[in-house]
C-alpha cells in the first residue's frame, strides 16, 4: 500500500490555472498543447471535463477526458515530475474514471507512446488494454501510439476492480 505525505486536491481546471498547467505540461512532455487548447477545452467544449490536483496549494497534476454517450476519452494526464511514483497520477485517473462513470460511460480508451511504459502499467493497472497500434501517430519522432481501452465501467467486475484499488490507495 501507498503511503502518501500530502492528500491531491482535485478540482476543475479553471482559465486562472492554464498557467501552472502549462509549466507542468512542458516538465512532462516532448510536444506541449498551447495554452489556446486547454483554454477552448475548458470554456468551449462541453463534451470535456477537466481537472487539476493540488497539493498545499500547488497546482502539481492535471487530467481530462471527453464523454460522448457511452464512450469516453482520457485526453491527457499529468504529474509534475518531482511528485511522480508517489500515487498521485493513480489518484488523478481514478478522478478522471469516477467522472466517465458518473457520466454515463461504459466504454473508456486513451492513447500512449509506445516507449511510455510508467503510463502503460499504470493504465493496466486500472483495466486497460492495448487493442490497436497508431503507427507514427507522434508526429514529433514518428513514434506509435498504442490505443488502449477498458470497460465495462457499469459492469460489477470493473466496480469491484476500481473498489479495490481505491481502498489499497486509502
Ligand atoms: C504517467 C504518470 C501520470 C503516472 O503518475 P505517477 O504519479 O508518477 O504514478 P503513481 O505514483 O500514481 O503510480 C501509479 C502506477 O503507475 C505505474 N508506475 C509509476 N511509476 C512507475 C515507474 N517508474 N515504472 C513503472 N511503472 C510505474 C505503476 O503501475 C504504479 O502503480 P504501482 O505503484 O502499484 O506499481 C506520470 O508518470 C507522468 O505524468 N508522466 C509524464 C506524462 C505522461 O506520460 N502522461 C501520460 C500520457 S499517456
Amino acid at each position: 500500500m501507498k503511503s502518501l505525505s500530502r492528500s491531491l486536491e482535485i478540482s476543475p481546471m479553471r482559465t486562472a490555472d492554464i498557467g501552472d498547467v502549462l509549466r507542468v505540461e512542458a516538465l512532462c512532455f516532448s510536444t506541449t498543447w498551447p495554452r489556446n487548447a486547454f483554454h477552448n477545452e475548458i470554456t468551449d467544449n462541453k463534451l470535456a471535463h477537466y481537472f487539476v490536483g493540488r497539493c498545499e496549494d500547488d497546482i502539481i497534476a492535471y487530467g481530462g477526458l471527453w464523454v460522448i454517450l457511452e464512450d469516453a476519452h482520457i485526453t491527457t494526464v499529468a504529474v509534475t515530475p518531482s511528485y511522480q511514483g508517489q500515487g498521485y497520477g493513480e489518484r488523478m485517473l481514478i478522478h478522471l474514471l469516477d467522472e466517465a462513470i458518473e457520466r454515463g460511460a461504459s466504454w473508456i480508451t486513451l492513447e500512449v507512446r509506445e516507449s511510455n511504459i510508467t503510463a502503460q502499467k499504470l493504465y493496466k493497472k486500472y483495466g486497460f488494454s492495448v487493442v490497436n497500434t497508431r503507427r507514427g501517430y507522434y508526429s514529433d519522432n514518428d513514434e506509435n501510439a498504442l490505443v488502449m481501452w477498458a470497460g465495462n465501467l457499469k459492469g460489477t467486475v470493473y466496480r469491484n476492480r476500481l473498489a479495490t484499488l481505491k481502498e489499497g490507495l486509502r
